[in-house]
């Protein structure tokens, strides 16, 4: 792996083999994050909160994972994010409180620090939005441009702003595929 230009990888809770890390990809929080095997992290994402990332996960160029160092972000083995996804596990108080870093938390309001949760085999669309507390199940999708303010239930494909369930995913045939993958690395 070439040097990155804002972390260094020894700086990560922890790292597997095989991770391509693109040099401007930028880790506010090197400590709270952990990635598995065969994980691509594609250049000017910028990650600003605890996360975990498993096995073969592919997070594609200029996605933002935000939310500060109380906050987290899970994303199981086989997901991907597509260009610019913005996974906020932390939200500003939009109604009742000043959005500024640089005031006291007394004159944020109600500002959300929560988690996001992403299961196996999950795919979200280029330039779509999650939300904080969101939980998307295995095999869970969303369309481009999608907004997702609420979980996505397993395998369906939603779409939207806000998303909407569109039509299922293909489970058994999904699931067949990750079988004969494995079977080919042994
Ligand atoms: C969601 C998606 C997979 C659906 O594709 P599809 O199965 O061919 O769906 P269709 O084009 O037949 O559309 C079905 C309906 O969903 C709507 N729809 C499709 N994609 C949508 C989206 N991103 N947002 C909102 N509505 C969407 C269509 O308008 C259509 O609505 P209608 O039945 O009222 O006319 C595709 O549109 C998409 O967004 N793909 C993401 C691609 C991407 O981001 N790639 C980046 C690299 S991985």
């Amino acid at each position: 792996m070439s040097d990155n230009l804002f972390f260094k990888e020894c700086q990560l809770r922890s790292i597997g083999k095989n991770v391509i890390i693109g040099k401007t990809v930028r880790i506010r929080y090197p400590d709270l994050v952990e990635i598995g095997d065969n994980v691509i992290i594609d250049d000017f994402t910028y990650i600003s909160t605890a996360l975990t990332i498993a096995d073969n996960v592919h997070i594609a160029a200029g996605c933002k994972l935000i939310g500060g160092r109380s906050a987290s972000i899970r994303i199981g083995e086989f997901s991907t994010l597509a260009p610019n996804v913005v996974l906020a596990a932390g939200s500003d108080d939009y109604i009742a409180g000043i959005a500024s870093p640089l005031v006291p938390m007394q004159y944020k309001g109600q500002v959300e620090i929560g988690t996001i949760q992403l299961g196996r085999h999950c795919i979200i669309g280029a330039s779509s939005t999650v939300l904080p507390n969101v939980v998307l199940h295995d095999g869970a999708a969303a369309g481009a441009q999608s907004l997702i303010k609420a979980d996505i239930d397993e395998w369906t494909l939603h779409a939207g702003i806000p998303a909407r369930h569109l039509r299922n995913r293909n489970r058994d045939e999904i699931l067949r595929l990750e079988e004969m993958w494995r079977d080919q690395q042994k």
